[in-house]
C-alpha cells in the first residue's frame, strides 16, 4: 500500500513532540512521528464530529465497502469511543464483491464489532453485474444511486438515525470540481459533509473524514495495521470522478494545500446544506419520493420491462422456428 510521498532525513523533528519525524505532511507544513500523526488524524475527525454536533452516545451506522476509507473510518470512530455498527451491501460484482465481503467480515471479527450484511440482489432483485447487461446507463451512477437509496432505507429499518461514510477530502474536492465544471448548481448546494435528516424515514448523513486526504488515510491504515481491499472495482475504470481527482492531484503537487483550500473555501461560503424533504411517497414501495414512482422502483421497472421484452422476443423466435420446421416437413 502506497502511503508516503517522501522519506524524511533522520534528523527531522516531529512538529508536535520534537521526537524523530517519519511522516511528512507538506500541506500542513508539518512532519510527525507515528503517535503524533494518529493524534492529528483523530483531531481532524473530532473537529468534523463537533461541526456535525454528533456526540459519542449517538449510535452510528458505518457504511463499509472494505476499502481503506471506510475501514479507517470505522476504526477511528470505534477507538474514539463512538457507538458503531457496520453495514455492508454486497453488490454482486464478479471477482470483486466476494473479496470486499471477506475483508469487512475479517475486520469486524477481529475487533468484535457488529456488522449488518445485505445483498443488492436479495433487496432489489438484480446484482450490479446483472443490471450492467440490461441498461445503457453508466453503471457507476446506477450503482451509486442504488447504494445510496439502499443504505438510507437500511439505516432507518435498522433503527439508526445517522449514516456515516468514508468520503474523504479528495472525493469531496473532486466532486466539487466536477460540479463546477459542469455548472451543476443544484448539486453544489448539496455538497456538504453533513446533511441533516429531512424526513423521519431518511437518516442524517455524515462524512467524518472530509478533512483528511487520501494519502493520510493510507498512512492511518498502515499505522493501525488495517488491511483494506486493494483491488479497485473493475467496472469503475474510466469513471470521470477519477479524472477530476487526478487534475487536483496535479495542482496539489505544484501547490500544496490547493485541494484543501478549494474545498474548504466552498464549504465556508455555502449556506447550510440544502437536503430537501421529498414531498410524496412512492406509489410502488411507499418510500419517501420526489415523484409518483421513486428512482429505485423506476429502475426496477425498466429492468423488468427489458427482461419481459427479451423473453417475448425469444418466445416469438421459437414459435417462428417451429412453424418453419413444420412447413419444411409438410410435403
Ligand atoms: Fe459500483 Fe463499481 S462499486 S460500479
Ligand atoms: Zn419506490
Amino acid at each position: 500500500m502506497k502511503t508516503s510521498t517522501a522519506v524524511l532525513p533522520p534528523e527531522t523533528k516531529c512538529t508536535r513532540c520534537r521526537g524523530q519525524a517519519t511522516i511528512p505532511l507538506p500541506t500542513h507544513h508539518a512532519n510527525f512521528c507515528s503517535e503524533c500523526f494518529l493524534h492529528f488524524f483523530r483531531t481532524a475527525v473530532s473537529r468534523a464530529m463537533e461541526r456535525f454536533g454528533t456526540d459519542p452516545e449517538t449510535p452510528l451506522l458505518v457504511a463499509v465497502s472494505g476499502g481503506k476509507d471506510s475501514l479507517a473510518l470505522w476504526d477511528v470512530l470505534h477507538t474514539m469511543g463512538y457507538t458503531t455498527t457496520g453495514i455492508h451491501v454486497e453488490l454482486g460484482i464478479d471477482g470483486f464483491s466476494e473479496g470486499s465481503l471477506d475483508v469487512v467480515r475479517r475486520f469486524a471479527r477481529q475487533r468484535e464489532l457488529p456488522l449488518i450484511e445485505r445483498s443488492l440482489k436479495e433487496a432489489f432483485g438484480y446484482s450490479i453485474q446483472e443490471i450492467r447487461v440490461r441498461t445503457w446507463r453508466k453503471i457507476c451512477s446506477v450503482c451509486g444511486l442504488l447504494k445510496r437509496q439502499m443504505l438510507n432505507r437500511l439505516t432507518v429499518q435498522n433503527g439508526f438515525r445517522v449514516l456515516v461514510s468514508g468520503h474523504n477530502l479528495d472525493d469531496e474536492a473532486g466532486r466539487l470540481l466536477g460540479n463546477i465544471l459542469r455548472n451543476r448548481t443544484r448539486y453544489l448546494e448539496k455538497l456538504s459533509p453533513h446533511l441533516p435528516s429531512p424526513h423521519p424515514r431518511m437518516p442524517a448523513k455524515q462524512k467524518p473524514l472530509y478533512r483528511l486526504e487520501s494519502h493520510e488515510i493510507r498512512t492511518y491504515c498502515r499505522l493501525r495495521a488495517i488491511q483494506p481491499l486493494e483491488a479497485k472495482c473493475p467496472l469503475s475504470r474510466g469513471a470521470t470522478s477519477h479524472t477530476f481527482k487526478e487534475a487536483l492531484d496535479f495542482l496539489e503537487a505544484k501547490m500544496p494545500g490547493t485541494k484543501r483550500d478549494f474545498l474548504f473555501s466552498h464549504l465556508d461560503r455555502s449556506r447550510d446544506a440544502i437536503y430537501s424533504a421529498p414531498d410524496t411517497t412512492c406509489n410502488r414501495c411507499g418510500e419517501p419520493s420526489f415523484a409518483e414512482i421513486c428512482s429505485v422502483c423506476n429502475l426496477s421497472e425498466q429492468l423488468k420491462a427489458k427482461d419481459e421484452s427479451a423473453a417475448s422476443a425469444e418466445r416469438n423466435g421459437s414459435r417462428k422456428e417451429r412453424r418453419e420446421t413444420t412447413s419444411e416437413k409438410t410435403p
